[in-house]
């Protein structure tokens, strides 16, 4: 799964991978109480994949998603979205590249109460200072089963419901890499059923990437591979997961760090 210094030529080599890491680091506080949660993290993912990220609580799932979207900075290493480099630029140019490329849905949704799904779905486009077409907040939630309900608040959505609001959120600015960080954790199995497909269509029929972390084998085994972490470190990957190899692997996650697999 490492593929620690393959280099492509711009003009002949293949397309750029949809994400590249290399050598990421982050560490947390300092002196005796510094964590390290991400411990030299190197590793490729291809366009129009999806790739689960599973470990043990604490193995640093959530920065490398962080670090990887461009949500928090890495001490030390190298992010790569689609060819372009997160890690270096400034501020402005790193929330500007975020706002068109990069999608990211959360476990707790993060939809704004006081907005409609539909101004909730179109943010993004906003933010980023596009037109905003009310015809396109109905196409891409009439996509996701919610087609009816552009004028609802959040609070009157099931929590489901309110995930697909906030995937249609991601996809609205028809981004090169949608990150989601465990989008099925507070979902009753037939909701996280349906947003797993959603996610998995965007791969499918859209060509994005996605990366998803998740505790649950079955939500892994959607996604095309599965990526191991533990103690911040890549521990291995499973391509076409079942659910029952990847809760094999996880109960032997330990076993794999030891013997360096
Ligand atoms: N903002 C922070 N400040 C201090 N320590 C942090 C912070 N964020 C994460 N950590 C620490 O970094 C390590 C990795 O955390 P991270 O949230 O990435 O793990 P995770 O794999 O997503 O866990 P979980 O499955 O519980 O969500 C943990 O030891 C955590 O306590
Ligand atoms: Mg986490």
């Amino acid at each position: 799964m490492v593929r620690s210094g393959a280099r492509h030529d711009h003009d002949t080599g293949p397309a750029p991978e949809a994400l590249r890491l290399v050598k990421v680091t982050k560490s947390y506080g300092t002196g005796d109480s510094a964590v390290t949660a991400l411990d030299g993290v190197t590793l490729g993912l291809a366009r129009g994949t999806f790739t689960a990220v599973m470990g043990p609580s604490g193995s640093g799932k959530s920065t490398l998603l962080q670090c990887a979207a461009g949500l928090d900075r890495p001490d030390s290493g190298i992010v790569q979205v689609d060819g372009t480099e997160l890690t270096g630029g400034s501020e402005a140019e790193l929330t500007k590249f975020r706002r068109g490329r990069i999608g990211f849905v959360f476990q707790q949704y993060n939809l704004l109460e006081t907005l409609t799904v539909a101004q909730n779905t179109v943010l993004p486009l906003k933010l980023a200072g596009k037109r905003v077409d009310r015809r396109r907040a109905r196409e891409i939630l009439t996509a996701v089963g919610l087609g009816d309900r552009l004028g609802h608040r959040p609070d009157q959505l099931s929590g489901g419901h309110r995930q697909r609001v906030a995937i249609a959120r991601a996809l609205v600015t028809e981004p090169r890499v949608i990150f989601a960080d465990e989008p099925t954790g507070a979902l009753d199995t037939r909701s996280a059923r349906e947003v797993l497909t959603l996610l998995r269509q965007a791969v499918r029929v859209h060509g994005r990437t996605v990366v998803m972390v998740t505790h649950d084998p079955v939500a892994a085994s959607y996604a095309d591979s599965v990526l191991f972490l533990a103690d911040g470190r890549l521990a291995g990957r499973l391509p076409a997961p079942t659910a029952e190899a990847v809760a094999e692997r996880l109960a032997h996650l330990g076993d794999d760090v030891m013997t360096g697999v």
